[in-house]
């Protein structure tokens, strides 16, 4: 299936290095739809409820279209970055934490300038019936989210970046109107991809796993 090079990477070394690119996203070099194609046709081996496979794909390349999004996606940032639950404002008091969660409140606000600059734009969807389930929202989740990251380790592997993001999500209904997107399927996140600039990614810093993980009791 593979006809795109991948990177000399191990399991391990992919799944530890899939970043949220941001300011490394190159925005002037054109992406192949065939690439965005053979990522996606690896993402369509992940789970799904039942082997539904509810989901739809929406890549997003035309600059007026991107354009639009871009716009979208600025104002909610800027509603974000002004508001309590912005990164830059957690832990702000911690020595270790705060400054990583001000450099991405930093990062987060160079990618709502850009977005629309992005030369591809992956929306992944779900078709779950025009109200969302009052129980078992996991199951609807868990079709969708498993698939969309594998895009985007695949997207790594091929020397792709991507960024996970979803603050466009609280104005779903207008591009949902925008792309055609019809009633009933859901927004999971919107995935800007783009070549990226320098050499590699590194691990991240991240909390010890003692602090979180539990055996046979809480
Ligand atoms: C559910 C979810 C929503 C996110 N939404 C956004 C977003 O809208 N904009 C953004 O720039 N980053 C967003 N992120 C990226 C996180 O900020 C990022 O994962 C975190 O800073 C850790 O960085 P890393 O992914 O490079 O390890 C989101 C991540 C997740 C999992």
């Amino acid at each position: 299936m593979t006809s795109y090079p991948v990177l000399d990477l191990t399991p391990d070394e992919l799944l530890t290095t899939t970043r949220t690119v941001r300011k490394r996203l190159d925005t002037t070099r054109e992406v192949p739809l065939e690439l965005i194609r053979e990522c996606l046709e690896v993402a369509l081996q992940a789970p799904s409820g039942s082997n539904r496979q509810g989901w739809q794909w929406m890549v997003v390349t035309e600059p007026a279209l991107r354009a639009r999004i871009g716009d979208i996606y600025r104002e909610e940032v800027e509603k974000y970055l002004a508001s309590q639950a912005s990164a830059a404002k957690q832990f702000v008091d911690d020595p270790d934490r705060g400054p990583v969660q001000r450099r991405i409140g930093n990062s987060v606000a160079w990618l709502g300038e850009h977005m629309g600059e992005v030369p591809v734009l992956v929306i992944p969807c779900i078709r779950g019936g025009v109200e969302l389930p009052a129980g078992n929202q996991a199951g609807l989740w868990g079709s969708i989210l498993p698939a969309a990251w594998s895009y985007s380790l695949a997207a790594r592997a091929r020397g792709l970046g991507t960024a996970w993001t979803t603050l466009h999500l609280s104005r779903e209904a207008e591009v949902a109107e925008l792309l055609g997107i019809p009633e009933g399927f859901h927004q999971a996140a919107l995935l800007p991809t783009a070549y990226f600039t320098g050499e590699t990614f590194k691990p991240a810093p991240r909390e010890p796993l003692d602090s979180v993980l539990h055996v046979d009791r809480w």
